[in-house]
């Protein structure tokens, strides 16, 4: 063991699982977990955070200053902004002065600031926002030849400061750092926020440099952390840094994100189709939503880009999942993203100069088995099915995203088991027109359909059946016991449906449908 992190080898308990057709298997995980003397344990960012940042927009010119920053505030209320999940107001470089004060403090600019930061970050809260700084690793920030005073060696007492001013997010970059290890900088400054008491957000701007590669790293230092140089507002910047993203979902999750930059949209560099795939694969990657644009005066047509609230809960979604590539060729990219309700969002991205179609199908996106799917457009917000391809029109440098729900496994699908007499029959008024009949009056007469969970946890079940009269079927998930579920109908061509709860394990799960004592009802199908 060396370094910062030890690793241990944890055994968990010998699971056994059934796989279809093969019967019993034990399968002992192993499980490699990071342990890390004092992992970053914030609880903070459990989905990516959202805000503003004004580098984006001022840079240090002079009107960054603390009229500006109460206005962004105000606009957060007024605009509705804070409604749709915006809440950090961060404050970038050039708010201090070029000198720290005779007890070696960090002094806010007394022009840009002159009722100070901890007045700032007062009113921020007050509007029931959280309000963040920036500092550097290193002996100054980024800006300007003399650039203002980093953090470096001074990482408690300006830690110190922060929390006494009511920080709430620190932005740590990168400059100046007189090449001490990335890794020893940024952990010091770790520490020194914890042992603030105060719960502040840690990111890291490190912009992937240094080697071993921040990401492999960050998880246990920040709550997120640059992968890449500074965006600028045009779209070969903003795509690139989608590129250096595409390999790195492995380390994004709950309290710790991968960062490719602040937003650009709003600051009037790209066309209203390239800020919409700006914002769309910002969410597909689950980068943090930081607005770089002066938002008391953004365009109509850019704040609802920013406030499309179907796509900020992708970015937002629980599960934590960023996006991967299902396909990629020629400019047209296909990106997948797993979200807690097992839906899929999927966006279909053409980086070309001239309209392509761009293609992928449900089972390519891991929702096989449902002989339908329904296909939310997440920007024109129109909804409609699919048998499972997925398919549009693209415009150059444009994004379609859906949002993919799988409405239903047929009964009769191929991929489930019929055992005993069960057997598929043609029936005009079922959905796929068949259903499954003779299911029941003993043990080995059940329908087992295979579906797969993103994540542990009770899903509804609706069950689509056929019967005159009333008539059980005994439920059971995973091999577990079998719950009776008593159902009702009135002919042997007219489905009814039950709603009944589940509870799934991540991964595929197996639901059977059977009857020991009697006749079950004829299945149609299920949904999730
Ligand atoms: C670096 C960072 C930017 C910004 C500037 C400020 O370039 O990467 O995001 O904070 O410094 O000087």
């Amino acid at each position: 063991m060396s370094g910062l992190f030890a690793h241990k080898l944890l055994t968990t308990a010998t699971t056994l699982m059934t796989v279809a057709g093969i019967g019993a298997l034990p399968i002992a995980a192993l499980v490699l977990q990071p342990t890390a003397a004092n992992a970053l344990e914030n609880g903070l960012a459990r989905t990516p955070p959202m805000g503003f940042n004004n580098w984006n927009t001022t840079a240090c010119d002079s009107t960054f200053n603390e009229t500006t920053i109460r206005g962004i505030a105000d606009s957060f209320i007024s605009l509705g902004l804070k409604d749709v999940g915006y809440n950090y107001v961060n404050i970038d470089d050039c708010w201090a002065e070029p000198a720290r004060d005779s007890s070696g403090n960090l002094v806010p600019h007394h022009t840009r600031f002159p009722s100070g930061i901890k007045a700032l970050a007062d009113y921020v809260h007050s509007k029931g926002l959280k309000f963040g700084i920036y500092t550097s690793a290193g002996t100054k920030t980024c800006n300007g030849a003399n650039g203002f005073p980093g953090s470096l060696n001074n990482e408690q007492r300006d830690a110190n400061l922060f929390a006494s001013w009511g920080v709430d997010y620190l932005k740590y970059d990168n400059c100046n750092n007189q090449d001490i290890d990335a890794q020893q900088r940024y952990t010091a400054m770790r520490d020194a926020l914890a042992a603030t008491g105060r719960p502040i957000v840690f990111s890291i701007c490190e912009w992937g440099r240094a080697d071993p590669k921040v990401w492999t790293w960050g998880a246990n230092v920040g709550n997120l952390w640059r992968t890449t140089g500074d965006i600028s507002d045009n779209w070969s910047s903003m795509i690139s840094r989608v590129h250096t993203n595409d390999d790195l979902a492995q380390y994004a999750g709950p309290g710790h994100w991968n960062d490719p930059d602040m937003l650009e949209v709003g600051n009037g560099g790209m066309t209203a189709a390239e800020y919409r795939t700006h914002f769309s694969l910002w969410a597909m990657m689950a980068a943090p939503l930081l607005i770089g644009s002066d938002i008391r005066s953004v365009s109509t047509a850019d704040l609802g880009i920013l406030k499309n609230t179907d796509i900020i809960a992708l970015d937002q979604d629980s599960l934590g999942r960023q996006a991967t590539i299902v396909s990629s060729s020629g400019g047209l990219v296909v990106y997948n993203k797993v979200l807690a309700n097992g839906d899929r969002a999927v966006a279909l991205l053409n980086e070309n100069a001239s309209t392509a179609t761009v293609s992928t199908t449900a089972s390519a996106l891991g929702l096989s088995g449902s002989s339908s799917y329904t296909l939310k457009d997440l920007w024109t917000k129109t909804t409609r099915t699919t048998t499972g391809t997925i398919s549009a029109s693209v415009p150059a440098h444009s994004t379609v995203v859906y949002r993919v729900s799988r409405i239903a496994v047929e009964a009769e699908a191929t991929g489930n088991t019929l055992g005993g007499t069960a057997a598929a029959t043609a029936c005009a008024t079922c959905s796929g027109g068949a259903k499954v009949r003779f299911i029941g009056n003993a043990a080995a007469n059940a329908v087992t359909i295979n579906v797969s969970a993103p994540s542990a946890g009770t899903r509804t079940l609706t069950i689509d059946y056929l019967v005159s009269g009333t008539r059980s079927f005994f439920i059971s998930v995973n091999g577990g016991a079998a719950t009776e579920v008593s159902a009702t109908g009135t002919s042997w061509s007219a489905p009814a449906s039950k709603t009944v709860t589940v509870t799934l394990n991540a991964g595929t799960n197996t639901i059977r449908f059977g009857n020991p004592n009697a006749y079950a009802p004829d299945l149609d199908r299920i949904t999730l």
